[in-house]
């Protein structure tokens, strides 16, 4: 017989209908993977559910009886529409809240407050609307935390189907804002939690508290969430949840980043032909107007512009390396300080330095086909994907042993790896990087090596499955 597990999957974006970050390729991708391993024994119902962003175009869509859910002595109606995208289906929810808040992430809290708090609650429901229970809620970052907590409070009343509760957490610091009142309003009270008081008004710390399995995206990651370091102020309620928890290794969409077939880069290639990133590179500096030089190392980030990705520690090193010849290609936007730093960098090395302070998935793809080195000093970093993409395009990760990029870049065998978040530490491992890059034999092997890793989405479905199954049978 079929084993049939049911879970309804909830994230604030998820690519293709709208992606910020990589919150975005996660929900986008492993829902999918998911649902690709259901065999004879077992089939994964998969269901992805995200906000209807004023933002997000979508056509095809079919829309759902309207329901309403409890707000004070009102009702506040939901608007559900269903669609699919290879064989997962989708729902997107909206409502005022949503319609109120343009962007998928607002700089005024009480947007995100309201709107979140709604879809959390409003997705919670959605079940009961289209005749499908679930046996697992997937809830990912505080965005959707709430519907953890809201699921815990129905399991209080009687005869209520045990659901279990699953967060993967792709980002501690980002808590959220103070709910309480809008959870009140909408009938949910706080509990006693053994929550620090401060953190149980957020949805973050409620949903953790709420979940049976707390997952981080990589095993590195979770275990430095108990520190004092990176705990975001719950070092001391993870370490008592430590049996609940566990590290699970994000994957990359291999089927898009492959260079064998990608269609932004101008020569295709494997790591048969490595030396055909040679192309690519002198594209990429013509695009860039570098000297056209296949020995002169070109140096690639591409970031988001935040204090989260060390940037500003990539800034000061490039800015010491004034005897070395190098060119590097500064990639993203964000932080307007950050922002300008780049520029001034530019400004003040212009043949060796370009910033391209704009989104360019596209120009991104270039840089990881054609660069010799990509910088990612983060100074946390819980899984990180540019690396792995870099890798598998043989463009070697320069990277901080932390979090993901711990987990995912092997010292002198798929890239280089520092300690220390200060500008200096990646110099000298910048260094060595030159080193190895001058000895040709050496550098393809390193290439070889990162592109040989297996990034694919199968290995961490598979763990997320198991994971699963371990909470129902309970
Ligand atoms: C967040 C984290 C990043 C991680 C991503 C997906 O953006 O900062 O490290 O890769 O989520 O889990």
């Amino acid at each position: 017989m079929t084993k049939t597990i049911n879970v309804l999957f909830l994230a604030a974006e998820a690519d293709p209908f709208v992606k910020v970050g990589g919150l975005g390729d996660v929900a986008g991708s492993l829902p999918k993977a998911l649902r690709s391993l259901s065999n004879d024994d077992i089939k994964l119902d998969v269901r992805l559910v995200l906000p209807y962003h004023p933002v997000i175009k979508a056509d095809n869509l079919n829309r759902l009886e309207t329901y309403s859910i409890d707000r004070n002595n009102s009702q506040v109606e939901v608007e559900a529409f269903e669609t699919s995208i290879d064989d997962l289906p989708v729902y997107l929810i909206n409502g005022e809240a949503i319609r109120a808040n343009g962007s998928v992430y607002s700089a005024d809290s009480k947007l995100d407050a309201e709107k979140y708090v709604f879809f959390s609650l409003a997705a919670l429901k959605l079940p009961k609307h289209i005749n499908w229970i679930p046996d697992v809620i997937h809830a990912n970052d505080w965005h959707t935390a709430l519907s953890l907590y809201g699921n815990l409070t129905k399991r209080w009343e009687e005869g209520a189907k045990h659901i279990a509760n699953v967060m993967t957490v792709h980002n501690l610091p980002f808590l959220g804002p103070d709910v309480k009142d809008i959870l009140e309003s909408y009938g949910i009270k706080l509990a006693q939690t053994d929550l620090p008081d401060w953190a149980r008004v957020m949805p973050m710390p409620l949903g953790l508290w709420a979940s049976d399995a707390i997952v981080a995206v990589s095993p590195t990651y979770g275990n430095e969430i108990l520190t004092e370091e990176f705990g975001s102020g719950l070092s001391e309620f993870f370490q008592v949840r430590r049996e609940s928890m566990s590290g699970i290794l994000n994957g990359i969409d291999t089927d898009s980043f492959d260079p064998t077939t990608d269609k932004a880069i101008g020569v295709n290639y494997d790591s048969n032909a490595v030396h055909k990133r040679a192309i690519n590179k002198k594209l990429l500096q013509d695009r860039l107007e570098f000297p056209l030089d296949e020995n002169i190392p070109l140096i690639g980030i591409i970031s988001r512009m935040d204090n989260q990705k060390g940037v500003d520690i990539a800034f000061s090193a490039l800015k010491t390396m004034k005897k070395i010849n190098f060119q590097a290609v500064i990639l993203g936007t964000g932080d307007p300080k950050l922002e300008e730093a780049a520029q001034n960098l530019q400004n003040l090395f212009p043949e060796k330095i370009k910033t391209q302070l704009r989104f360019d998935a596209g120009m991104a793809r270039q840089i990881y086909a054609g660069a010799d080195m990509l910088l990612m000093p983060s100074r946390y970093e819980p899984c990180g994907l540019a690396q792995m993409i870099a890798m598998r395009y043989g463009c070697v990760p320069i990277v901080r042993a932390i979090g993901g990029l711990n987990d995912t870049v092997t010292q002198n065998f798929t890239g280089f790896v520092f300690e220390k978040a200060s500008h200096l530490s990646l110099v000298a491992t910048i260094k060595k990087a030159l080193k190895s890059f001058a000895d040709k034999e050496a550098w393809k092997k390193i290439q070889q090596n990162g592109m040989a890793q297996d990034f694919s989405w199968n290995a961490s479905a598979k763990e997320y499955l198991k994971l699963y199954l371990s909470l129902i049978k309970e």
